[in-house]
């Protein structure tokens, strides 16, 4: 008689010594098999876990299945809990038992494996993609997926409870303007127009609240084409919300309980809130980037002055066109040898610096000492550096000079290098920050007009809304980014509701009037019938399943990612289509590049 598998009567992880003497029926893959003549053990795997199954002669048509089958076959099994006795397996949560197999069936064979499951030996990217169902049957890639279930439920719930609606946004629409590249779809029946694939809801939720639904929440898929990077995809999953009659404060607490609660249902850890908030001008300050790692020191330290006072080109050169020398202090001058030193000048030169200066701080006879690099430009200030940047003996000084953006960009890049470098970033440590108050407008030098920080929906600070004629580059705004230990996990903001600010934040961004209109009729028409004060904002769905897990990439935590090269090995698109589809769409494709 065949084995019921439909009449499971446990899991392979769940049986205990207490279920010792109980008939089960089992089901699952094989996930290793040990033959010793007499008796053959197989492991059966689910994604529970691990039992370890008997076959003995005593049983000889199922021990004579058992000693055919191999790895990642399908069985079904009928036998009896049996105590391992001394054999007892401490690694096991069921290694204290074993069953004794009366009954198999053989459900499924496996064909040659490209690699194995029950190992964790790195298969390489595409070969893991290409064959994804079976990289998905390890047991860290089930552990992932249902942290990942867990942190989308605690969202679900926890905006269910908060009286949010979930509606869905269309996917067919029209261009919205999140900064990246659109994905575009040709229209069949209106031939020569594209949709475009939504690179977040933005505009429909801001639609909602000024239709009067108040609060809504939604797990929506985005995309966006652009350079992909391990915390990047171009289909990624956001938890949009949106609320009326707010301002930053109701956004941020509301958040901050969701947050607590991914926390709880995903960790079990209690974290505490508020979290703290940090503006966007100390953080650029202090490190260099807006979404800073605070879970470590080696901040940048500004030097500008004491650099005016020494005789060294590269310096006063930075100094007279209106930049700034900054500069990092590291202990742990072993670990910075002249090979690694040297390596990260390389990495500097590789995303387009100068290079960088930097010298060694030594015990003198008549006090601190300056050595190697630049060390002979700066004798006249050697006491006082020191004194200023906190640099004892065996500290190395790296210094950069520059326009305070690429003094930025060079040193958080050489800041966190030497947090890896000098192994100072400690694990387990969640440190969530609020960035806050960042500059509504970034100068964009080569089309001669400003963009947006977020995007061009996000208001003004109150009290800076005046300089926008005056100096809109000095106008900071009401967004908000949610930062884990360096990475953006979620960004926000209140939205203009007034459409006379909205033209004249669509001016400033270059878009005329008529672009306006072309573009966004629909929000402007929308702003004229009563829109409430609102704001909203989304969470990279992925990027906490990525953090959660200590995954290193978000193609660990997406079932069916693309590659870095946006290719989905497992279903081999993008692929050509046939001629026939092309003429139907009266799209004819130009000779592609050789
Ligand atoms: P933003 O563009 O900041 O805001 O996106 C919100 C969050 O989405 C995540 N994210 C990504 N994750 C994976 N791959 C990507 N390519 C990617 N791009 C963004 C990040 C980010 O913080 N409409 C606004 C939200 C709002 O203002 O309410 C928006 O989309 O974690």
């Amino acid at each position: 008689m065949a084995v019921a598998y439909n009449k499971r009567t446990h899991r392979c992880g769940e049986l205990r010594r207490a279920d010792v003497g109980k008939k089960v029926t089992l089901a699952g893959w094989v996930n290793s098999s040990r033959d010793h003549g007499g008796m053959t053990f197989i492991d059966l795997r689910d994604h529970t876990g691990l039992t370890q199954l008997r076959f003995t002669a005593e049983h000889p048509a199922a021990h004579e299945v058992a000693r055919s089958l191999h790895n990642e076959y399908v069985i079904a099994i009928t036998g009896v809990v049996l105590s391992r006795g001394e054999w007892v397996n401490p690694k096991l949560p069921t290694g204290e038992v074993e069953v004794e197999v009366t009954e198999i069936d053989l459900l499924s064979k496996c064909d040659p494996l490209p690699f194995q499951v029950n190992d964790d030996f790195d298969a390489g990217e595409e070969l893991a993609l290409h064959y994804r169902f079976l990289h998905l049957r390890r047991p860290e890639m089930q552990h992932i997926f249902r942290v990942r279930h867990k942190i989308a439920r605690a969202i679900r719930e926890f905006f269910h409870e908060n009286g949010f609606l979930e509606i869905e946004t269309p996917f067919l629409t029209k261009s919205t303007p999140e900064g990246a590249r659109d994905y575009l779809v040709p229209s069949r029946v209106r031939a020569g127009s594209f949709y475009a694939l939504p690179q977040s809801p933005q505009l429909f939720k801001q639609l909602f609240m000024i239709a009067g639904f108040d609060r809504y929440a939604q797990i929506v898929r985005c995309f966006r084409d652009e350079d992909l990077r391990a915390d990047r995809q171009p289909e990624f999953t956001q938890l949009d919300m949106e609320m009326a009659f707010v301002q930053r404060e109701d956004v941020m607490s509301m958040v901050e309980g969701c947050v607590k609660r991914i926390f709880r249902d995903a960790l079990g850890v209690d974290l505490p809130v508020p979290l703290p908030r940090m503006t966007e001008h100390e953080s650029m300050e202090r490190f260099g980037i807006d979404r800073p790692d605070t879970r470590f020191g080696l901040e940048l330290q500004d030097v500008t002055d004491l650099a005016r006072e020494v005789d060294f080109n590269v310096f006063r050169e930075a100094i007279d066109k209106g930049g700034v020398v900054k500069c990092i202090v590291a202990s742990g001058g072993d670990k910075l040898t002249r090979k690694v030193t040297d390596g990260l000048t390389e990495e500097i030169k590789g995303i387009g610096g100068a290079g960088l200066p930097l010298v060694k701080v030594a015990q003198g006879v008549g006090g601190v000492e300056l050595q190697t690099g630049i060390a002979k430009f700066l004798q006249a200030i050697t006491a006082e550096l020191c004194a200023k940047v906190g640099a004892k003996p065996g500290d190395t000084i790296f210094f950069m000079p520059g326009t305070y953006a690429e003094v930025c960009k060079y040193l958080n890049h050489i800041r966190t290098r030497l947090g890896q470098i000098l192994n100072v970033i400690p694990k387990d440590k969640w440190n969530l920050l609020w960035i806050i108050d960042f500059p509504l407008l970034v100068w964009n030098e080569e089309e001669n007009r400003w963009d947006s920080t977020h995007h061009p929906f996000t208001a003004p600070l109150d009290e800076d809304v005046s300089m926008l004629e005056s100096d809109p580059g000095k106008v900071r705004d009401k967004a908000y980014d949610l930062v884990l230990n360096g990475t953006e996990m979620a960004g926000g903001s209140i939205r203009i509701h007034r459409p006379d600010v909205q033209k004249k934040i669509f001016s400033l961004l270059g878009i005329s009037p008529e672009e306006a209109v072309e573009k966004f009729e629909f929000l402007l028409d929308a702003l004229r019938f009563g829109a409430p004060p609102h704001g909203g904002i989304a969470f990279g769905l992925d990027r906490w399943a990525m953090m959660l897990t200590n995954s290193t990439s978000l193609r660990d935590v997406i079932a069916y990612p693309k590659t870095q090269r946006a290719v989905c090995p497992l279903t081999g698109a993008p692929a050509p289509v046939s001629q026939k589809q092309l003429d139907e769409l009266f799209l004819a494709l130009k000779p592609l590049p050789k």
